[in-house]
C-alpha cells in the first residue's frame, strides 16, 4: 500500500492508482518476468491456445488477457463506432459488441474477406447482433475502404486489425483504417507477436519474423506522427499477443486537428478522415 503521511487527506481512489502504476512500472522494469512471459507464450503456440475460447457461444480466437484490456479500452473511451478487420467465428465482434450493449451505446464493424454461410447465420441469430454490422471483401479493397472510412464518418472509432498477418497488408490496413481512429482512442494491431517467434511456427502461413504486423506497425510509425506505442499496456498484460500493437492515437497530422479530445465533440472524425476512395 502507499504511505500516508499522517494529519493529511487520504484519497482512496487516487492511492490505489498510484499503486497500480507502481506495480506496472516494476513489471516493465522486470526483464526475467518479461522473458519467462515470452518463454510461456512461444511454448504455447503451438497448442493453439488462442482457439480454445469463446464469447457467448462463439469461438475467440484471442488471449484472455488481451480481452481484459480491450475491455479496458472500450468502457474508458466508449466509442460510438468499434472497427475490427477479421471476423474468423465472430466470437471477437460479438465481444466488442456486448461491452458496448452493457455501455449502452455503439456498433462494431466487423469486415472479412471471407464470412462464411455458418458463421454469418450465427452471429445474426446472436442476442448482440444488433450492436453488429459486417462487410465481406478484403480489408484492403478501395471499395470496402470507402464504405468503412463513410460508416466511420463522424464517430468516435475505436480499431483493431486482426486478419492478414502480412507486412503489406497490415501496412495497408493502417494506412487506410488509422486516420479514422479518434484521439485518445486506440488502434490495436494483434499478432505483432509473430515477430518474436520462430518462424517454424508458421510453416504454412505468409507471414513470419521480417514479414509481420510489428514490421508494419514500425513502418507505420514513422509515416505517421499520431500513434505511440502504449508500452503500460502490454507490461502489465505480460501475456499478450500484440506487444507494440497499443497504439494510442495522441495527435493529428494535420495541425488544424490538433485540439480533438475523446470525451469531447472535437474528437469525432475530422475531414482527415473522409472518404477519399482510394487508400492514402
Ligand atoms: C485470426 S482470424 C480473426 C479472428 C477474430 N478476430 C477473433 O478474434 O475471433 C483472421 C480472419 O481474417 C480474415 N482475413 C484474411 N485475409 C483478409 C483480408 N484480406 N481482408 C479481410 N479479412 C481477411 C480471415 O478470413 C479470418 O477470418
Amino acid at each position: 500500500m502507499t504511505s500516508h503521511p499522517p494529519g493529511q487527506p487520504t484519497d482512496p481512489v487516487a492511492e490505489f492508482a498510484v499503486d497500480v502504476d507502481r506495480h506496472i512500472a516494476g513489471l516493465r522494469a522486470d526483464a526475467d518476468l518479461q522473458a519467462a512471459s515470452r518463454l510461456w507464450v512461444r511454448n504455447i503456440a503451438p497448442h493453439k491456445y488462442s482457439y480454445n475460447f469463446r464469447w457467448m457461444g462463439r469461438p475467440i480466437i484471442q488471449f484472455p488477457q488481451d480481452m481484459v484490456a480491450m475491455q479496458e479500452l472500450v468502457w474508458a473511451i466508449r466509442p460510438d463506432l468499434v472497427i475490427e478487420t477479421g471476423i474468423a467465428h465472430g466470437g471477437s465482434i460479438l465481444y466488442y459488441a456486448s461491452l458496448l450493449e452493457l455501455a449502452g451505446h455503439g456498433e462494431v464493424l466487423g469486415i472479412d474477406v471471407d464470412i462464411r454461410a455458418h458463421n454469418r447465420s450465427a452471429i445474426e441469430a446472436h442476442p448482440m447482433a444488433h450492436r453488429v454490422r459486417m462487410i465481406q471483401g478484403s480489408s484492403i479493397d478501395p471499395e470496402v475502404i470507402t464504405q468503412v472510412q463513410a460508416l466511420a464518418q463522424g464517430r468516435k472509432v475505436l480499431l483493431t486489425l486482426d486478419s492478414n498477418h502480412t507486412h503489406e497488408h497490415v501496412l495497408a490496413e493502417l494506412r487506410a483504417y488509422a486516420p479514422l481512429v479518434s484521439v485518445g482512442s486506440y488502434c490495436v494491431v494483434m499478432d505483432t507477436i509473430v515477430e518474436d517467434l520462430p518462424a517454424s511456427l508458421y510453416p504454412d502461413r505468409p507471414w513470419g519474423p521480417g514479414n509481420s504486423p510489428k514490421t508494419a506497425v514500425r513502418q507505420f510509425l514513422t509515416e505517421h506522427g499520431g500513434f505511440e506505442i502504449d508500452h503500460d499496456i502490454e507490461a502489465k498484460l505480460l501475456i499478450t499477443v500484440a506487444p507494440s500493437g497499443w497504439l494510442r492515437r495522441v495527435g493529428c497530422s494535420s495541425p488544424q486537428h490538433n485540439s480533438s479530445q475523446v470525451g469531447t465533440e472535437a474528437h469525432r472524425n475530422t475531414p482527415e478522415t473522409k472518404p477519399q476512395g482510394q487508400m492514402p
